[in-house]
């Protein structure tokens, strides 16, 4: 078969891990008769750069066309200014409302080779294998006003978190859908005690609970499930919250994996469902590191596990998937590793070794 995927490498080491998960994707197509047609955009610092805009109505239209979005990262020193206009991560932000891409699905994984690499003891990481889905395009990320400016005793600034009842059902759908595909166990995370969305979040949720009596199901202040994932990771099975408590709450799950760059992740206007293909894009958790940027040193493992993701979800590539996963776990059992996530005897790989390795055993 043939798909078209866009892909928008962005910023820092955005483009390296993008061309391990390319050639990744074309061995995979090599080995299954499958042709990957690629259409490049910008995003990000680069699209700033040369557009004038971190993401230009072009770009939004290529997408649109596609079967999938495959996204690096974005982010760009030169525009940490808290005063500037523009900055990088708009590009993301607005993509990712421009798609309608509501459900940002995170799973959290720790391969058994990888035990050692978590800063967490094995004994609490082992077998360690949950998802969280993210509302990925209302909360605190979007709502208004947000603004700041000048008042007579000084500046003030606010942000806003906003959700309507169709907002915080859909995205409870898909994690109680996702749950009954797994072990049946949904936790809802909030912080009811304090917030009036978290309250409607958690009204919703307990109304839609009935209707899923195959799912067991909780709800979790989000402090108490942020010491939970280091506490005893293990209890969870799907997780899923609010944008701004999924982004810090994954970053932190990250540490089980062994690293910011195991997480993958994918985002998704619809409920995920067997034998249906959905639109996404698909990136890693983590950012640009510019600091790693040229090096051809980052872990791309993340966004090769998301271009796994993308065949599974938005292509109808399960097999094809699952071979994948087979080859990056391989690779790992062959204690071939980047630098974030060496062990004891590992072989050091840079970001294209580690693709040309985990290509070569698909
Ligand atoms: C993420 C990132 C983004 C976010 C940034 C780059 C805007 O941290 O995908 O988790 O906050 O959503
Ligand atoms: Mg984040």
């Amino acid at each position: 078969m043939q798909f078209k995927i866009a892909v928008l490498p962005g910023d820092g080491i955005g483009p390296e891990i993008i061309d391990a998960g390319v050639e990744v994707l074309n061995a995979i197509g090599k080995k299954y008769g499958h042709t990957f047609k690629y259409e490049y955009g910008l995003i990000g610092g680069v699209a700033i750069g040369k557009e004038g805009t971190a993401l230009s109505d072009a770009t939004i239209a290529m997408c649109k066309r596609s079967d999938a979005v495959f996204f690096g990262a974005v982010g760009d020193p030169k525009y940490d200014n808290p005063l500037a206009k523009i900055r990088p991560e708009d590009g993301i932000l607005k993509i990712r409302k421009a798609l309608g891409l509501f459900a940002n699905l995170r799973p959290v994984k720790v391969f058994s080779m990888l035990e050692n690499a978590s800063s967490l003891k094995p004994e609490i990481v082992s077998g360690v294998d949950f998802i969280v889905i993210r509302e990925l395009t209302g909360g605190l990320y979007f709502g208004k006003p947000k603004k700041r400016w000048e008042t007579s005793t000084g500046r003030k600034g606010v942000d806003t978190m906003a959700y309507s009842e169709k907002e915080i059902e859909r995205v409870l759908r898909v994690g109680f859908e996702l749950a009954r595909t797994r072990r049946k166990k949904l936790t809802s995370v909030d912080k009811a005690n304090v917030l009036e969305t978290s309250r409607l979040w958690r009204t919703i949720a307990h109304e839609m609970a009935p209707h899923y009596p195959d799912v067991q199901f909780d709800d979790m202040l989000v402090d108490s499930a942020a010491m939970r994932i280091i506490q005893q990771p293990k209890y969870f099975d799907v997780m899923v919250m609010e944008n701004t408590f999924g982004d810090i709450l994954t970053d932190e799950a990250s540490m089980l994996a062994g690293s910011l760059g195991m997480l993958p992740s994918a985002s998704l206007a619809a409920v995920p469902k067997a034998g249906t293909r959905i639109f996404g894009l698909y990136e890693p958790i983590h950012g640009s590191a510019p600091k790693h940027a040229g090096l051809n040193e980052a872990n791309p493992i993340a966004t090769i596990m998301s271009a796994s993701m993308m065949m599974r979800y938005s292509l109808g590539l399960v097999k094809e998937a699952d071979a994948l996963d087979a080859a990056i776990e391989k690779t790992l059992k062959a204690n071939l590793r980047t630098y974030d996530i060496m062990g004891p005897g590992s072989k050091k790989l840079g970001t294209k070794e580690m693709g040309k390795a985990i290509a070569e055993r698909v």
